[in-house]
């Protein structure tokens, strides 16, 4: 389902200290991945803590429309009962995945190798966003795709009737390429497998491994060169779906900037492949303790607790860009309560988000007085510990250009306005509850 047309202004005021606990809702890269597996599994999985933000609905309807059933049996509690590797039925509508990139990569991945047809189409940010990064590889696989001009949505994929099994190197470090061409290998013979240079994260990875197939990766001087075995038998299983990193980022930069703040962030994914903002954050001095360090589901987790400190600027290197891809706007935030430049390199794929997140974040941070500056494929926030605000941020259907704004507001020293908060739904359905129960004046 795409965005409602009418914006959704919101407004950030500076507040008092945050405290508390913020239950961060689960994992979004998880959630969509649990509702494709377990659709594409033989018999009933059962998820649990799954995310409830309306791309991962519109995952939920898409496998329903490739024959799967899904059904919601309480809060973040899901089943789903899937109907087999190559099981797919073909759908009677065009699939609709809103606002959701990984959404609609790694279902035209799902169904690529098996004969059905399908239709993609997405909201206006979407529209705007490459496919052929997914469907040139897929391709390979032996479907027949139709796009509009520049390898846009709408898209259609004739999915391969004989589908051969594929080796691909990922041009760009993307967790959704590298997942779309796993996800396509399922249902194609032999072994299908994907070579990245820069590991991005692994939970496909994880998850078809927890599933029953028979998946390596391998680290090599190419990079990561993963493995997949074709045509398994996916066996469901129960997923109890972390909460998700890159949504606990914004209440947690909101406690590194609001003077006096102090709250505790439970069950937080730690998995390394997700975790370079943390990292980041301990280089420019940030007072984070991981408590109760565990495994939940497969993946590592802790409890955060964060309190406000003083920051310095950093430089994020090339190579951490891709753990902490989803970040960036809300760090640029945390930048200029820092004292000194942080330097952000290899972020060109922000540009190609839900917005141009670099586009985004300069316009907005500029007309809220911040120093800031971009090239291709950097940014460069000057920080002098204080943010003047009294601007408006454009948020361009992107959830996370308007949380970061609304996280800004609370620190500066006056309100800081969004234009439309409305697809903060997309990935995070609470989360002004959830800020207003820490302290947040956010209207
Ligand atoms: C995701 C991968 C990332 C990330 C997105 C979620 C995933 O995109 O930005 O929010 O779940 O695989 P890319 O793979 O295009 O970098």
């Amino acid at each position: 389902m795409s965005h409602s047309a009418e914006l959704l202004p919101m407004i950030a005021h500076p507040s008092g200290p945050l405290s508390g606990t913020a239950q961060v809702p689960g994992d979004k890269s998880i959630s969509h991945r649990a509702l494709i597996l377990g659709a594409l599994s033989v018999g009933e999985t059962h998820i649990t803590g799954l995310l409830e933000g309306q791309d991962v609905l519109d995952t939920a309807k898409a496998m329903q429309a490739f024959g799967a059933q899904v059904e919601r049996l309480g809060i973040g509690e899901w089943k789903v009962n899937g109907v087999g590797v190559g099981g797919f039925a073909e759908p009677e509508g065009v699939i609709d995945c809103g606002n959701s990139g990984t959404g609609v990569r790694l279902i035209m991945g799902a169904m690529a190798t098996t004969p059905i047809t399908a239709t993609f189409t997405g909201d206006a940010s979407l529209s705007r966003r490459p496919m052929g990064r997914v469907t040139d590889p897929l391709q390979l696989f032996g479907c027949e795709v139709t796009s509009r001009e520049g390898k846009r949505l709408p898209v259609t994929i004739k999915g391969a009737t004989d589908a051969v099994p594929v080796r691909y190197q990922t041009p760009v470090a993307s967790a959704q390429i590298k997942s779309a061409v796993l996800l396509a290998g399922l249902n194609a013979p032999g072994e299908t497998v994907v070579i990245e240079t820069e590991p991005t994260r692994d939970h496909t990875e994880r998850m078809l491994a927890g599933f029953g197939a028979t998946i390596t990766t391998q680290i090599t001087d190419q990079g990561r060169v993963i493995t997949l075995q074709g045509r398994p038998e996916l066996k469901p299983q129960p997923v109890a779906v972390p909460r998700d990193p890159s949504s606990a980022a914004f209440p947690v930069a909101a406690a590194l900037i609001v003077p006096g703040s102090d709250i505790r962030v439970p069950g937080v994914s730690r998995n390394p492949t997700r975790d370079g903002l943390y990292i980041t954050l301990l280089e420019m001095g940030a007072d984070i303790t991981f408590d109760n360090e565990r495994d939940e589901g497969g993946e590592p987790v802790a409890d955060l607790i964060v309190r406000h400190g003083p920051l310095k600027g950093v430089t994020t290197p090339h190579d951490r860009a891709a753990s902490m891809i989803d970040e960036f706007p809300i760090l640029s935030v945390i930048a200029c309560f820092a004292t000194g430049p942080t330097v952000m390199q290899g972020v060109k794929e922000l540009r190609v988000k839900e917005s141009d997140r670099i586009a985004a974040m300069v316009d907005g941070l500029r007309a809220n007085g911040a120093s800031v500056e971009d090239t291709e494929d950097t940014m460069t926030v000057h920080g002098t510990g204080s943010l003047p605000g009294g601007g408006m941020a454009v948020t361009h259907l992107d959830h996370r250009i308007a949380m970061s704004f609304l996280v800004a507001g609370l620190a500066a020293q006056q309100p800081v306005r969004v234009d439309d908060g409305g697809p903060i739904a997309t990935s995070f359905p609470d989360f002004l509850p959830l800020m207003r129960d820490l302290g947040a004046r956010i209207d």
